[in-house]
C-alpha cells in the first residue's frame, strides 16, 4: 500500500451497507483511497463486523460516555489524527457534529443525504417523496458545513419513483444507487480533483454550479 494514498475515516451508526461499499470497491480496485479507519458511535452496529471481516482497523466512541457534543467529537478527531485522517466519511452516522468539529475538517468531511437535496433535507425521505406525488427520486453527496444537510452538492444519483412502491422498497433501490455515487464522489476527492473553496465544491479547479448526476433504473 503506498503512502500517497487518500487517508480515509468511515463513520457509521448501523448497518454499514455504504461502508461495505467502500470495502468492495477498494478491494477490487475501483476506488483508490486507503481506509485508514472506522469509527462507530455504537458497539452494535454491524459496520463494525463488516471492518473485522475486511481486516478494517476500527473503533467505538460511544457518545453516551461523553458530557456534551463538543467533547464527543474531540474525542474522535483524537483518534482521527492518531490515524492522520485526510478524508471523513458519514456513512449513516446518526450524530450531528458540532461546529467545533466541521471547522477542524472543514472541507474535508463528506455525507450522503438520501435524497435529491436541497428538497428533503432531514429524516423519513422516502415516504415524503411517496407523500409528495414526487417523480424522481435519489441519493445526494455533499460537502458537510454548519448546516445540517446544507453543504455544497457534489454529486447524485436520481431514480424514477415507481408508482406501486412503498417506503421500504424505495429505500431499498436508493440504497444500491448510493453505493454507486458515495464511492465515485470519495475517488474524486482522494485523486485530488474535487476540493472545497470558499463555500464551493470545485472539480478540477471549476466551481461546481449544480451536482454531478448519474442516472439509474
Ligand atoms: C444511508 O441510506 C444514507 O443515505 C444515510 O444513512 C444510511 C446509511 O445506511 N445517511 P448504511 O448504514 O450505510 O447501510
Amino acid at each position: 500500500m503506498s503512502n500517497s494514498r487518500c487517508r480515509t475515516a468511515i463513520l457509521i451508526s448501523g448497518s454499514g451497507s455504504n461502508l461495505q461499499s467502500f470495502i468492495d470497491q477498494v478491494a477490487d480496485g475501483r476506488l483508490d483511497l486507503d481506509i485508514a479507519i472506522v469509527v462507530s458511535n455504537r458497539p452494535d452496529a454491524f459496520g463494525l463486523q463488516r471492518a473485522a471481516n475486511a481486516n478494517v482497523a476500527s473503533v467505538c466512541i460511544e457518545h453516551a460516555a461523553y458530557p456534551d457534543r463538543e467533547s464527543f467529537d474531540r474525542a474522535i478527531a483524537n483518534t482521527l489524527d492518531d490515524y492522520g485522517v485526510e478524508l471523513v466519511i458519514l456513512a449513516g452516522f446518526m450524530r450531528i457534529l458540532s461546529p467545533w468539529f466541521v471547522k477542524q475538517y472543514e472541507g474535508r468531511i463528506l455525507n450522503i443525504h438520501p435524497a435529491l437535496l436541497p428538497a428533503h433535507p432531514g429524516l423519513n425521505t422516502h415516504q415524503r417523496v411517496l407523500n409528495a406525488g414526487d417523480q424522481w427520486h435519489g441519493s445526494t453527496v455533499h460537502f458537510v458545513t454548519d448546516k445540517l444537510d446544507g453543504g455544497p452538492l457534489i454529486l447524485q444519483g436520481r431514480l424514477p419513483v415507481k408508482p406501486e412502491q412503498n417506503a421500504k422498497d424505495l429505500a431499498a433501490r436508493v440504497q444500491a444507487v448510493e453505493h454507486q455515487i458515495y464511492p465515485e464522489a470519495a475517488g474524486l476527492f482522494a485523486d485530488g480533483g474535487l476540493r472545497f473553496h470558499e463555500g464551493n465544491a470545485v472539480l478540477g479547479g471549476a466551481t461546481l454550479s449544480e451536482p454531478l448526476k448519474r442516472d439509474f433504473e
